[in-house]
């Protein structure tokens, strides 16, 4: 068998949670495999709403295991928080939630490191999530990381060191902190963190794939904040894309199967960083108020502005995406036109391939459509598309060459409409 991937396209908050949940039945495990508490997946059904941050989303449909992979950077106090909001709410993932002794662990002093950095960048700042993401991918990479298995073996020896290296650096940086309360509910996720099953998680996917289980693994975060391809340096500290996955999970490439690519019908961005087709109008005001384009974790206002075909080819490609799927397609329902960047303009002349710089000298060059006007969000079957929606759906899979397999109608699980496969 293989693992399927489902990947965001743009720069984040796609919609990834909510698909991942509607494909789970579909799978026996499901799984994440790079990013942490930095992402924020909405899932809506029955009336409940619930937002997953270090979870894979596939908890909610009965009994499916779900992995935190090792490419993962996992804060225990934020984890703890997480696990029992969701235990209150009757969903108890002690049996069913198993987790990568090599993922790396959040400190509280990274999260402290994530600030002093973000106000040292001044006006230059990247907008993180404050979560710590940065600074524990950094001492990943630089081999000064504290991982989810060292719970196991000399943890107080390990973290001592880890955050007196930590308090060295945010004393020449002369910056103010008090960690007591942030290490003391940290610990407490420490402890609260050894009823998981804690596991060689590469193993444990590896054997499920010859036993012939299906496996589902959920991007975090978006292709345009990949560490390598995204926007640099307003990305995320980890690989997005689809080879993240072999990274994050221990799978060879030959491993992987389907490769989803989540896009919105228009585009989104929260944080700084270039954004070629940002709409800083009144259109864009409007895309964020029927999109409630706020962010799930930090409450942010989300940049809005018109899908960029040349981003989404380029993340098409890098990802090698075999299945598209269009969500929030509701939020223009009442928009007279519908744009898509087609081209950029860079000093005089037109480009299609996404170039090395994106900056403010970057102007979109748009495709027109006629909007649909119609209400989509109690459609339940393709067969009710509006003739424009239609027409939206062919030009952007003739742009894209790749078929537009599921259109999401609304939040809601049931506001999924899977199309026709002609495979
Ligand atoms: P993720 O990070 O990719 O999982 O996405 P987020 O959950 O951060 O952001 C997506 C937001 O859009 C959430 O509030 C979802 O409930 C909502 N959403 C998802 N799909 C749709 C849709 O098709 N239409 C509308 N109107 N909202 C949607
Ligand atoms: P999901 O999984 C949208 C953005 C931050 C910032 C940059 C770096 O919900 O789509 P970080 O804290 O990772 O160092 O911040 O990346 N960012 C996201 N934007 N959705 C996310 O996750 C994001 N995770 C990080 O806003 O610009
Ligand atoms: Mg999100």
């Amino acid at each position: 068998m293989k693992v399927d991937v489902l990947l965001g396209l743009q720069w984040g908050d796609e919609g990834k949670g909510k698909v991942v949940d509607v494909l789970t039945p579909d799978y026996d495990v499901v799984t994440r495999f790079q990013g942490g508490p930095n992402a924020g997946h909405t899932l809506e059904f029955n009336g409940e709403k619930y937002i997953l941050r270090s979870i894979p989303s596939g908890i909610f449909q009965g009994g499916k295991v779900n992995i935190i992979g090792n490419g993962v950077v996992l804060d225990p106090a934020l984890f703890k928080q997480e696990a029992e909001a969701l235990a209150a709410s009757g969903h108890d993932l002690t049996k069913t939630l198993r987790i990568s002794k090599k993922a790396h662990l959040i400190l509280p002093t990274h999260r402290i490191l994530d600030a002093a950095y973000e106000a040292s960048k001044g006006a230059g700042k990247i907008g993180t999530t404050g979560k710590g993401i940065g600074p524990t991918y950094t001492d990943k990479v630089s081999r000064n990381g504290v991982r989810v298995g060292d719970i196991l073996h000399n943890f107080d020896e390990k973290y001592a060191a880890a955050k007196a290296k930590h308090e060295q650096i945010l004393r020449s940086l002369n910056y103010e902190y008090d960690l007591t309360e942030l290490e003391k509910a940290w610990l407490e996720g420490i402890e609260y963190l050894k009823q998981f099953e804690l596991i060689d998680s590469e193993h444990v996917i590896n054997n499920y794939l010859k036993e012939g289980k299906t496996i589902l693994a959920e991007g975090a975060q978006g292709t345009m904040l990949d560490i390598d391809f995204g926007s640099y340096p307003f990305v995320t500290s980890s690989n997005t894309i689809c080879a993240g996955a072999c990274t994050g999970l221990g799978v060879a490439p030959n491993r992987i199967g389907e490769v989803y690519g989540i896009f919105k019908a228009y585009c989104t961005r929260v944080g700084s960083g270039p954004f070629p087709t940002e709409l800083k109008d009144e259109t864009g005001d409007k895309i964020c108020e029927l999109g409630h384009e706020f962010g799930s974790v930090t409450g942010r206002r989300r940049r809005c502005g018109w899908v960029d075909l040349v981003a989404l080819k380029y993340a098409i490609m890098i990802d090698g995406v075999t299945k598209l799927i269009m969500m929030k397609s509701d939020v223009l329902d009442t928009f007279d036109t519908i744009k898509a960047c087609v081209a950029y303009k860079i000093g005089g002349e037109e480009v299609t391939e996404f170039p090395y710089e994106i900056d403010d000298n970057i102007e979109p060059i748009y495709a027109e459509l006629p909007g649909w006007k119609t209400d989509m969000t109690k459609m339940q079957s393709e067969d009710e598309f509006p003739e424009e929606f239609n027409a939206y759906l062919t030009f952007l899979e003739e742009e894209l060459g790749v078929p537009i397999k599921i259109v999401s109608v609304g939040p809601d699980r049931e506001q999924t409409i899977i199309r026709y496969t002609e495979e």
